[in-house]
């Protein structure tokens, strides 16, 4: 059984006015457990609509989500449920952080869970601390922190409900080379670390390369490309239309092709690629 499963999902904004929007026109798809999913696709596709319907945020029009088979919306019962198992960080951290320090703000998801003080206390410094964040930062407010800070801290407060479903809407956006880098292994290794499922959305077509077990392409409200990264990233025309580009190294890659160097498949890592090229060079007797 999937952890999670959107079935033929519907929704708009602003309905029965003027501005209405078709933001989902029929999505179905399934999320396994231990399963890394990449959510991409350009602006305005859908993607963090999507999302909000995951863990019940937003009500579809028609269709349903199921989590462990049974429908979200089936009673407030299954809707707590989700909540506290489905966790979602959103695209904007301003829009996630509201308390007035990082201690309670992370505090708040386990304490509503009804967890006992001396769990909640351990949730909140273990999780501040797997963001990267020193034990000086919990009882600082949230809002003086910087953009890198404010996101670290919205990932903790879901991270400290240890969701089997831990969802990031752009969780690397703004961030530093190296902010970047550490999220990315924060996706590895939380799914490593507890068989658990994670969703990301993201622009960087290489981070996707990098860390994702299945990629979803979506464009215009509707689910356009799904498979493995190789599956999706060997459609190059196809993501081009969808105003999609491969990786860099790809690039790199098909032109070596075109050139008339054979390195067998194609990659979409630069470790790959340099594994790739070092093969090539050594049995070429290059190297
Ligand atoms: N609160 C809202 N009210 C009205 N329309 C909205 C609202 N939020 C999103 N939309 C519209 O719904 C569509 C899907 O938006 P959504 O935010 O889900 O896309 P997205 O793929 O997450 O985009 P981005 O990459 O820019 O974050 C867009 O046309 C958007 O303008
Ligand atoms: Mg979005």
């Amino acid at each position: 059984m999937s952890v999670l499963s959107v079935k033929n999902l519907i929704y708009g904004y602003s309905k029965g006015t003027p501005f209405e929007k078709g933001a989902l026109k029929g999505v179905s798809v399934d999320f396994e457990k231990g399963e890394i999913v990449a959510l991409i696709g350009h602006t305005g596709s859908g993607k963090s609509t999507l999302l909000q319907h995951l863990n019940g945020l937003l009500k579809p029009d028609s269709g349903d989500v199921l989590f462990e088979g049974e429908s979200i919306h089936k009673s407030k019962q299954t809707l707590r449920n989700c909540r506290f198992n489905v966790g979602l960080c959103f695209q904007y951290p301003e829009q996630q952080l509201f308390d007035s320090t990082v201690y309670k703000d992370v505090a708040f998801g386990p304490a509503n869970m009804g967890l006992p003080a001396e769990e909640i206390d351990k949730r909140v410094k273990d999780s501040v601390a797997y963001v990267g964040l020193s034990e000086d930062y919990l009882e600082k407010s949230p809002f003086d922190l910087s953009g890198g800070e404010k996101r670290r801290v919205a990932i903790a407060g879901v991270l400290s409900m240890e969701p089997k479903v831990l969802i990031l809407d752009e969780p690397t956006a703004g961030l530093d080379p190296v902010g970047k880098n550490n999220l990315l292994k924060l996706i590895k290794d939380y799914n490593n670390k507890t068989g658990n499922t994670v969703i990301f959305v993201s622009h960087n077509m290489d981070d996707v390369a990098l860390v994702a077990d299945k990629v979803i392409v979506m464009n215009d409200g509707e689910i356009a490309m799904e498979g493995t990264v190789e599956e999706v990233y060997s459609q190059g025309e196809k993501l081009a239309g969808l105003g999609l580009d491969v990786p860099e190294i790809t690039s790199v890659f098909i032109e070596l092709k075109n050139a008339g160097f054979d390195l067998g498949k194609t990659e979409y890592t630069v470790d790959g690629a340099k594994e790739s090229i070092i093969k090539f060079l050594s049995e070429g007797g290059l190297l």
